[in-house]
């Protein structure tokens, strides 16, 4: 049995499809594609969802870290410490401003920015930490913003990457509001998907959130008047309508996603694999944007899984300070041993919402198969 890593059809059941043309036709009549009514029922449902004061909807999840690095007033020549095993848009944002992206280490078992490997990386130039909730499990950003402060001696912003962690709930609070700023994602295959590219960007700090709605168009507060030079990272009324669909629907998709997160564990579990797999620790309050494994042999393992018609990634092969366009940055290998060895071993099985009991079954199968052969 081919198990798709990924496929969007379990969003587009016949009521959601029914729901989304519904709404898409009542923009039509109103015709504002941009700054349409539904923005700010987006901007208030979301808020509400999540449970923090302010959301500002914009472009997308990368466009939503810069917003949310130059709302946090970083700035040219500032550093800001960063996981170096992350999505390349938590660093890329950081350069996009021209701030100085510093790569500090994750931690393996949990694949979070560390917090000793934070107070190494932290200086007197560190104006700000971008903890990221890596595949949508929450990063304890108090313990990481007293120990960046204590390290720098003097207040340090925290910046959220919550790209992959909508409805995600640490002990302290839900992502969006642990840290002074935090930037989302709804690329179509995240927990909260959009019909296209869309992101939003919350802080529970009124100023703060005006400050995000001018930059999010071009610095200015009145049309044509300009206090600083900001972006054209408006959201799109299409996008914001399919996102008021699909909102309903987020808490019961991150359930599901748990579900499966337990059923692979225990099937793993079963499958006695010893030091040869090893699966994420299940936390609560996690919301699996992806289930992944560390795995001895990986590539060739992956290699197996594909020919077997068993969809699986690698989220990410290369870390951050190994990526060629950060060479001047003076990364090398060995210096951080964490996100390299992470990058070497891991492997993300099928967790969307529509895989099936049976499939996660096939897929730990082929896994067993793979190691007894091997
Ligand atoms: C950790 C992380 N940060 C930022 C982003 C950027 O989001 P977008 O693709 O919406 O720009 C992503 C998206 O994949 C991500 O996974």
């Amino acid at each position: 049995m081919a198990v798709p890593f990924f496929d969007i059809q379990y969003l587009l059941d016949e009521r959601r499809r029914g729901e989304l043309l519904r709404r898409w036709q009542e923009i039509l009549v109103h015709g504002r594609f941009v700054n349409g009514p539904e923005i700010g029922e987006l901007e208030a449902s979301l808020s509400e969802f999540l449970g923090v004061e302010h959301v500002v909807a914009c472009s997308n999840g990368s466009d939503a870290l810069v917003l949310a690095l130059r709302a946090a007033g970083v700035g040219p020549g500032d550093e800001v410490v960063v996981p170096s095993f992350t999505f390349f848009a938590t660093a890329g944002a950081v350069s996009r401003i021209g701030a100085i992206p510093v790569f500090a280490d994750v931690d393996l078992d949990t694949f979070l920015l560390s917090p000793e490997a934070l107070a190494a990386k932290t200086s007197a130039a560190t104006k700000a930490v971008l903890p990221v909730h890596l595949y949508g499990r929450p990063a304890g950003c108090a313990e990481l913003r007293a120990v960046a402060e204590e390290a720098a001696g003097h207040p340090v912003q925290v910046i959220e990457d919550a790209a992959q962690a909508v409805g995600a709930v640490h002990p302290d609070g839900p992502c969006g509001a642990l840290g002074d700023t935090a930037a989302f994602s709804c690329f179509p295959t995240k927990n909260l998907p959009a019909a296209g590219d869309a992101g939003f960007v919350t802080t529970r700090d009124g100023e703060r959130a005006a400050h995000l709605r001018r930059l999010r168009e071009h610095g200015g507060g009145r049309q044509y008047y300009h206090d600083e030079v900001g972006y054209n990272f408006r959201h799109d009324s299409l996008q914001a309508a399919a996102l008021l669909v699909f909102l309903p629907d987020l808490l019961q998709w991150n359930a599901a996603r748990e579900e499966g997160a337990q059923h692979y564990d225990q099937l793993l579990a079963e499958a006695a694999l010893g030091e040869q797999v090893r699966p994420p620790e299940l936390v609560p309050g996690h919301v699996y944007h992806q289930y992944v494994l560390r795995c001895q042999g990986r590539d060739a393992l992956r290699d197996h899984l594909q020919q077997a018609g068993i969809g699986c990634a690698i989220y990410y092969p290369l870390p951050l300070h190994l990526q060629p366009c950060f060479a001047e940055l003076g990364g090398a290998p060995g210096q951080l041993p964490g996100a390299e060895a992470a990058a070497a071993e891991v492997l993300a099985l099928p967790i969307y919402p529509g895989v099936t009991a049976l499939q996660r079954e096939e897929v730990v199968d082929r896994i067993a198969g793979f190691y007894r052969n091997g």
